[in-house]
């Protein structure tokens, strides 16, 4: 039986500690160095969860954690949190308890994390494919698919082990297949932007405007 840790410390908890930490250096740098009063305060453009979906190798922890830093706002994995409520990796999961409970787990965690945030959430590639999960991203937060092209994810996701969709499996194949498969899926996500080797920064700066289109009239 695959145990799960509802009591760890909630993610929503190390944000508020994360915030803390922004706004305490933020005033201390502001007591030795006034700014000018026209510097702007980093803003959050909405009370909403950003949740980022996407392929494996799409960028969504690069992104989303420099769209945290940039707006001055907290970041989750929820890949982390699953590694840290079940004190066991992705790969060891699959392996010991299978895909399903995987999936179940994924889905009770990223619920409780859709309603501690707002913050910006990145999810493992096939959350979005959960129907139940789709629904309470569409129902209470703004969901921002990271879009790549076969090659881009190929080349990346050979960077970084730990992916049992991808282990002793043809990288490009399996990639290919699931841009079929998921694409449609994905698609249905509020915002759409291509996630391309122009950096995690440039990415990070296309979603944040993305949103202020959509979210101010
Ligand atoms: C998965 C993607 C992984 C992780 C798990 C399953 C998937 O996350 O959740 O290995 O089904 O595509 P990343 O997309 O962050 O690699």
């Amino acid at each position: 039986m695959l145990s799960f840790d509802y009591g760890n410390i909630s993610a929503i908890h190390r944000a508020r500690v994360y915030r803390l930490g922004l706004t305490l250096s933020t005033t201390l740098r502001l007591e030795n160095h006034p700014l000018p009063e026209m510097m702007p305060e980093p803003s959050w453009p909405t009370d909403k969860t950003i949740v980022l979906v996407g392929l494996m190798g799409a960028g969504k922890t690069s992104v989303g954690r420099k769209m945290a830093e940039i707006m001055g706002f907290s970041f989750v994995d929820a890949d982390e949190e699953i590694i840290n409520a079940v004190a066991c990796s992705v790969e060891d999961i699959f392996e010991k308890y299978g895909e399903d409970a995987f999936r179940d787990v994924e889905e009770r965690v990223i619920s409780r994390l859709l309603q501690e945030g707002p913050m910006i959430l990145a999810t493992g590639g096939g959350a979005f494919m959960n129907p139940r999960i789709r629904a309470l991203i569409a129902a209470g937060a703004i969901s921002v698919w990271l879009r790549a092209e076969l090659d881009v994810l190929v080349r990346r996701t050979k960077r970084r082990g730990g992916r049992p969709l991808l282990k002793n499996k043809n990288h490009k194949d399996t990639l290919e297949a699931l841009i079929n498969e998921r694409g449609p899926v994905y698609a249905v996500a509020d915002i759409v932007i291509d996630s391309t080797d122009e950096g995690a920064d440039a990415t990070a700066k296309l979603v944040m405007s993305a949103l202020e289109d959509k979210i101010q009239p």
